[in-house]
């Protein structure tokens, strides 16, 4: 379903991510939800300790094919980060946060990331941009991947604020697989209120990987700062 989020379009994100953090070779990194690895690729090349976490054993193995030994890869669940001042830096990308219907699980993985980061340590997470999501949001898509059909479904939840997504996989007209997904939708407020109310201090936000401004006609909320 995602097979276009390759290594190489995950390339100019981690290239501003490595710019904007500042990070060195000697300095600790977490990709937080990693998948299957394909920012780990380049921050190998900018440190020389990368550690690639998420809960998906399958994309893990992705992770692992990809980057061999020279990243730690870990599986945890992000409400319950195994580290305590270990990071100089923490990545999060391409909306891996905002899963949880309860907004104190999301608030806990902001205060885990805090506790995860040394003090001083650097913060980026890129999410999706509220207004941009609602309205450019295509209520259903298809598209054809590797003789597998892919629909697409997509509607807001208003009142939970939420955007869903339910995916199914056709082969020949039948379904043979499908999946969903539920993420929060945050206004710029609300997402900083979140990431600035725990230990964790606002530097800048961008809308987009060229650092334009946050703005409805960009899509994305790209928020970088450090822990206090
Ligand atoms: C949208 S994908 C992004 C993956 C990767 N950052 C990328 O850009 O390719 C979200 C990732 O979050 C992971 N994930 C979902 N729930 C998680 C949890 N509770 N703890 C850790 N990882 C989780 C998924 O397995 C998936 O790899």
């Amino acid at each position: 379903v995602y097979a276009h989020r390759t290594v190489e379009s995950a390339r100019a994100e981690s290239l501003f991510s490595i710019e904007r953090t500042q990070l060195s070779f000697d300095e600790r990194v977490l990709d937080l939800c990693c998948g299957s690895g394909r920012h780990l690729a380049h921050l190998l090349k900018a440190s020389h300790h990368v550690v690639g976490l998420d809960y998906s054993e399958d994309l893990l193995n992705l992770a692992r094919d990809l980057v061999d030994e020279e990243a730690q890869l870990v599986r945890a669940d992000m409400r319950s980060l195994p580290f305590e001042e270990t990071f100089d830096v923490v990545m999060n990308y391409f909306t891996s946060f905002g899963y949880f219907m309860e907004h104190d699980e999301n608030q806990g993985v902001v205060d885990n990331v805090c506790r995860a980061l040394k003090p001083g340590g650097r913060f980026f997470i890129d999410y999706m941009n509220k207004d941009h999501v609602l309205s450019s949001i295509e209520p259903e898509s298809h598209r054809f991947e590797q003789g597998f059909e892919i629909v697409e479904k997509r509607w807001v939840d208003d009142a939970r604020q939420r955007i869903n997504k339910l995916t199914q996989v056709l082969k020949d007209g039948e379904e043979i697989k499908q999946s969903s997904e539920s993420v929060q939708l945050y206004t710029e407020k609300e997402f900083t209120d979140l990431l600035s109310c725990s230990c964790l201090k606002i530097e800048s936000i961008h809308g987009n990987y060229d650092a334009t401004p946050i703005s409805p006609n960009n899509p994305r909320m790209i928020v970088i700062g450090r822990k206090l």
